[in-house]
């Protein structure tokens, strides 16, 4: 076992069981750099407040650095026995620099350094989300331009209902997408990692320093990773996992968009639909059925919801009724967090992919377009247009409709003379004319047909 950061005051030795049970660097192994970030500004604070001299701080942040590119090249491997990251990361440091280590931790707690580490992360993390968000929405956008024009079937309780542009389809997702890539980003603009904070009570260095500290860190650092500030409540800082369940939250709702897009794509692609030709790279057979080409990637991405959902109410579950301050229960906020970043990091990944590879069948597709039922609303508007009440008119095209039905007929095979009878202001080559893909999509002056760009 690793050695650890506290022990002082203990006569027996910690029960193995209870260790390993305790321990987090299976998982918050993932925090190193940023957990490196935070030794580095809290040694430049001890500096300026003349707690380390410029020889001790030369030495310290140099091995600090040295830590950051074994990182970075991937040599760095976490030591399993350390109880968590920051364990492990100043047992690396003593490695390096000997008994100096022991100063870098003076007035600093894993409080502070967790969630200034976590913020870190979940800034990082939405970035790219941000990123994979725009990837997804370019590929609807390819989809669009190939099938632009193109008419399509649109629905309400899965009946039926009118005919709309397949690319007023795919624009609905993208305003989705782009509501998405919007929260992320006030998201983005709403989490400040601080730094100060102590145990919880703060630390006897001057704010001031603090601040010279992360402007000199913020100096030496390429990206800039949002703000960093001096701690303003340390008790709320240390308590303080809102930005989490935010970001859950958000992940959330990107996912309950991508379980409807994906359920739609399921339905779309059954035989008993058929408008849609999945890219086969990203189906899968039957090892008993051998003419099965399954949707596998939009079945996951549906069922994942479920993981998804379930790690927002688990951590917020974990958060209720804590007494303030740090408590151990919070150290279980680590892997709903991660497990939520790297499923919704993947999906979209794979879904940019996928959505290119989409193919409509039009030949089916222009078959279903011939079902009259989905003009009813075009002929009872045109009704309206002659001078008829809205009531009448529906009323009118219903028993249009169920004519047609109960005689196994066509609305656009019936004579004048039988049109007639339903209303004197119908006529067959007017129906025809209102009856047909093209008028039910121009006639619509209602709609923008763009998609919002995102926030930058
Ligand atoms: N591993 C802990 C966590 O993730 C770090 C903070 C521990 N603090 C403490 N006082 N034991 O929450």
């Amino acid at each position: 076992m690793s050695k650890k950061l506290w022990g002082g005051r203990f006569k027996k030795k910690i029960d193995k069981d209870f260790e390993e049970f305790s321990k987090s660097i299976q998982y918050d192994f993932k925090l190193a750099r940023v957990d490196v970030f935070h030794s580095i500004i809290h040694t430049r604070a001890l500096s300026g407040s003349g707690l380390l001299n410029k020889k001790e701080t030369k030495t310290i942040i140099n091995a600090l650095n040295e830590i950051i590119k074994e990182i970075d090249s991937g040599s760095f491997k976490p030591d399993l026995s350390s109880e968590d990251i920051h364990t492990d990361i100043h047992n690396r440091l003593e490695k390096k620099i000997g008994r100096l280590s022991a100063k870098v931790h003076t007035l600093r707690s894993r409080n502070d350094q967790i969630v200034f580490n976590e913020k870190f992360y979940c800034l990082n993390e939405a970035l790219n989300i941000k990123d994979l968000l725009g990837d997804v929405l370019n590929s609807f956008f390819v989809l669009m331009k190939k099938y632009d024009k193109q008419p399509f079937i649109g629905y309400t309780h899965t009946q039926r209902a009118q005919v709309i542009l397949f690319n007023d389809y795919l624009c609905a997702f993208g305003h989705m997408l782009v509501r998405d890539s919007n929260r992320i980003k006030k998201f983005y603009d709403s989490v400040i990692p601080y730094i100060g904070a102590g145990a919880l009570a703060g630390t006897s260095l001057h704010r001031k320093e603090y601040f010279k500290a992360i402007d000199d860190f913020l100096s030496f650092v390429k990206s800039k990773p949002g703000k960093i500030k001096s701690v303003e409540s340390s008790i709320d800082s240390v308590s303080d996992r809102d930005f989490l369940i935010e970001f859950l939250s958000i992940i959330s709702i990107i996912q309950m968009h991508l379980s409807r897009l994906a359920e739609d794509i399921i339905l779309y692609s059954t035989q008993e639909f058929d408008y849609l030709d999945l890219p086969e790279e990203f189906c899968t057979g039957s090892s008993l059925m051998p003419h099965k080409k399954n949707p596998d990637f939009p079945e996951l991405v549906r069922g994942y919801t479920g993981r998804i959902y379930g790690n927002q109410v688990s951590l917020m579950t974990t958060m209720k009724g804590l007494p303030m301050t740090y408590n151990r229960d919070m150290q279980l906020d680590k892997e709903p967090l991660f497990s939520s970043v790297e499923i919704i990091q993947d999906e979209l990944k794979i879904m940019a992919k996928f959505i290119k590879g989409i193919k409509l069948n039009k030949k089916v597709i222009a078959e279903a377009l011939l079902d009259e039922r989905l003009y009813a609303t075009e002929l009872t508007e045109f009704l309206v247009f002659k001078g008829i009440a809205f009531k009448d008119a529906h009323d009118i095209v219903g028993k249009l409709i169920r004519y047609a039905e109960d005689n196994k007929t066509a609305i656009k095979q019936m004579p004048d003379k039988a049109l007639k009878k339903f209303c004197a202001k119908l006529n067959s080559s007017d129906v025809a004319k209102v009856m047909h893909a093209e008028h039910a999509i121009t006639s619509k002056k209602s709609i923008k047909k763009r998609v919002p760009k995102p926030d930058a």
